[in-house]
This record gives structure tokens, C-alpha cells and sequence, in this order.
């Protein structure tokens, strides 16, 4: 590859970039999907408000409640941490002011009401936030305490369409705003998590210009979850080859490799997952990368790029084994305790250490 297309790509993301950086939100808890088992809640049942970026991000700074909005007058509050908090990659289209379509990477924020009694009678609302190096979006829902028995049930949805900047780094958190009253803390587990995006690609690009969005999650018990973004249709990669290799030289365990074969992308299924079990405590990298069946094949391979002037076919090249679309090295701490670290990417970038 010559250094003068990597650059022109970059230059072109850039650009494109600054066209969507706009992160939309409702004011009317429109965005919030709120489900009861497979039947949606009307969310204005709970959500009396919802506050966007600009109004909630003093208080993601300081999760002091002084600077919560003057809805949460009356009493006194505290911002717990959730501990059932998932996130999934998404793949959104974006078309461009010249109607060029791009595939942009998003992610849906999903958690449940807290379980405890005390916790959920209390619960005044939720904050949601998310970062990418300084950069915060957020998102606070004020609810009608009047209503919170139907908490006990329901699960929370909240779709972000597009990421400010494709293939970085995210960490997303949740809290509940409960009133102080409660004095039952919710256990935290995984109450901070790490998506990395996939890069923004123009609409039936070569497939070497994508790679799955990834999230990983370390529990007790010495395993790693790994979830991938589904590759797009138009792709037709089906397999995946997900490596783990252990930082302490272990001879007979220092590496595992499992291979994923499923579906491709639809927004109702979006993405892959494989685990890794009964990993001893140490220190981990893991890396993923798609497989191609027809590997090198002219006219047949799925991993291929564009490269004008080649003695390929239709200047398409295919790419050895498709090293091109394989995802940076990410490294995670594993333990066998009861308590679940976060892994070392989130430390390593969370400049803001607001837990
Ligand atoms: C809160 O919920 C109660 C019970 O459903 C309802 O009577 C009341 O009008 C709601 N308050 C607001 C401000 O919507
Ligand atoms: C993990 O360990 C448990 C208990 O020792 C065992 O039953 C299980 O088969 C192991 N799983 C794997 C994937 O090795
Ligand atoms: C991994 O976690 C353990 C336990 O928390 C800690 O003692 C160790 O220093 C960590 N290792 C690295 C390389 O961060």
C-alpha cells in the first residue's frame, strides 16, 4: 500500500467527521425506549425529562448534585453506579450534504432498574454518559417518582446514532439518580464499559477499510466476554478468528484462538459474541480478525482493496488472509477474585477518573 492513499483516507474521515459530530437528543424522553419484557412502555409514563449534552455535562463532571437541573429540586440525591449495564455496537447510515452514503458506527446503552427495594422505590432517574478521550455525551432522564413500581420490571434502551469519531476508544457509564433516602448501595460490577468503533466507511467500500466495533468485559471467575459488531451485509464476512494471549509465558496455556461463524449484520441482531473461560489472573492481549474462505482466490476473495493501476481484477487485490481488517492488540487484566477489575484500556484513557 503507498503511504499516499493511507493519507488521503485519513484527510477524507476527518473531514467527514466534523459533518456529524452533532450528537441528536429529544427534550420529550422520545430516544428512551423502555421495555416490559417484549412489550414497549410508553416512555412519557416515567420520563418527565430528558436533558441533553449542554445541560447534563456539569454534572457528569462533578456528579455533584448541586449541579443536577432545577427538575431534581426538593431533596437530596446521589448518583449510584449501575451494576447491569450493557452496550452493544451498532451500524448507522449517514448521507452526506452531496447524499453519498457513509456507515457510521453508534452504540446502543442498555440497563435495568436496580433490583433492591430500597434502590428502586428511590430512583428519581438515570444519567447516562459517554466519553471518547475529553469529549463527554450525555444524557439525564428526570422521572415521575409517582410511577416507579413499574421499575421493578422494565429494561432501558437509549440509541446513540452517530459516535463523534470513528475507531476510538469510548467508556460508557450509567448511574441511578436516587433520592437520599436510599441507603442500600447497588452492587457494582461492570459498571464502566469500553466500546471500540469501527471506522467510518463510504458505502460499498473495499472491506479493508472496516473492521467489527469490539467490547470487552472481564468477570469474576477469571473469563472475558468479547462482542463484535456483525460485519455489514455487503461484506459477507461470516467468520471470525478471535486470538487470547497470556502476558506470563504458561506453556501449556498461553495462548487460545476460537473461530466465530454467524449471520451478518441486521439492527436486530448486531453483533457476535465468544467468551474465554477459566483464565488464571495475569495480564491479556486479545485481537480479532475475519476470515476469508476464499482467500487470495481473483474474483472470489471477501477481504480485497481497491488499488488503481494493479494487475488485479477490476483493481480489486485481495488481502492475504485479510490482515488489513484485523482490530488493534487490546489488553485486559484478568482476575480470579470476586471483584471484577476494569480492564487496562479503560485506566490507560480515562484522563478524567471520575469514579
Ligand atoms: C406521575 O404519575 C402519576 C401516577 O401515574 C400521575 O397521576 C401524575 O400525573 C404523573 N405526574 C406527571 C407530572 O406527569
Ligand atoms: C472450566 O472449569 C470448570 C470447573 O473446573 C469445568 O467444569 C469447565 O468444563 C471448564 N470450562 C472450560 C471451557 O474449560
Ligand atoms: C492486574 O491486576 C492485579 C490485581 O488487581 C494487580 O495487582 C496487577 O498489578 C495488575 N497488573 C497490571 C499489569 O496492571
Amino acid at each position: 500500500m503507498g503511504s499516499g492513499s493511507a493519507t488521503s483516507i485519513l484527510l477524507l474521515s476527518g473531514c467527514i467527521l466534523q459533518c456529524i459530530s452533532a450528537v441528536y437528543g429529544s427534550r420529550n424522553c422520545d430516544l428512551l425506549n423502555i421495555m416490559d419484557g417484549d412489550i414497549k412502555v410508553s416512555s412519557s409514563e416515567l420520563c418527565l425529562a430528558e436533558f441533553v449534552t449542554k445541560e447534563c455535562s456539569p454534572f457528569v463532571k462533578s456528579l455533584n448534585t448541586d449541579d443536577l437541573p432545577s427538575d431534581f429540586q426538593g431533596s437530596s440525591f446521589s448518583a449510584v453506579k449501575l451494576s447491569n449495564l450493557n452496550i452493544v455496537g451498532l451500524v448507522n447510515d449517514y448521507l452526506d450534504n452531496s447524499n453519498t452514503l457513509y456507515k457510521c458506527p453508534g452504540l446502543r446503552i442498555e440497563w435495568d432498574a436496580p433490583k433492591s427495594d430500597d434502590s428502586y422505590k428511590n430512583v428519581k432517574g438515570y444519567l447516562i454518559h459517554w466519553q471518547y478521550e475529553t469529549n463527554i455525551g450525555c444524557r439525564l432522564f428526570h422521572f415521575n417518582s409517582s410511577n416507579t413500581l413499574l421499575l421493578q420490571k422494565v429494561r432501558f434502551y437509549y440509541d446513540i446514532q452517530y459516535l463523534y469519531a470513528s475507531g476510538a476508544n469510548y467508556i460508557v457509564r450509567a448511574y441511578s439518580i436516587l433520592s437520599s433516602e436510599a441507603k442500600g448501595k447497588e452492587e457494582i460490577d461492570n459498571s464502566a464499559l469500553m466500546l471500540r468503533s469501527f471506522p467510518m466507511y463510504k458505502y460499498a467500500a473495499d472491506p479493508a477499510l472496516w473492521s467489527p466495533s469490539v467490547i470487552l468485559k472481564t468477570s469474576p471467575k477469571g473469563s472475558i466476554e468479547v462482542k463484535f459488531t456483525l460485519s455489514p451485509p455487503e461484506f459477507e464476512l461470516t467468520q471470525f478468528r478471535i486470538q487470547l494471549v497470556k502476558y506470563s509465558y504458561d506453556l501449556n496455556n498461553y495462548y487460545k484462538a476460537q473461530d466465530y461463524h454467524g449471520n451478518l449484520y441486521t439492527p436486530s441482531e448486531p453483533e457476535g459474541v465468544v467468551h474465554f473461560l477459566n483464565l488464571t489472573s495475569d495480564l491479556y492481549s486479545i485481537v480479532l480478525q475475519p476470515i476469508d474462505p476464499f482467500s487470495n482466490i481473483e474474483h472470489q476473495c471477501l477481504c480485497w482493496k481497491t488499488i488503481s493501476h494493479s494487475m488485479c481484477p477490476a483493481e480489486q487485490c485481495c488481502e492475504n488472509i485479510c490482515m488489513m481488517i484485523v482490530t488493534q492488540w487490546f489488553q485486559l487484566n484478568v482476575t480470579e477474585t470476586s471483584k471484577a477489575p476494569l480492564p487496562d484500556v479503560y485506566q490507560s484513557i480515562d484522563t478524567k477518573n471520575e469514579t
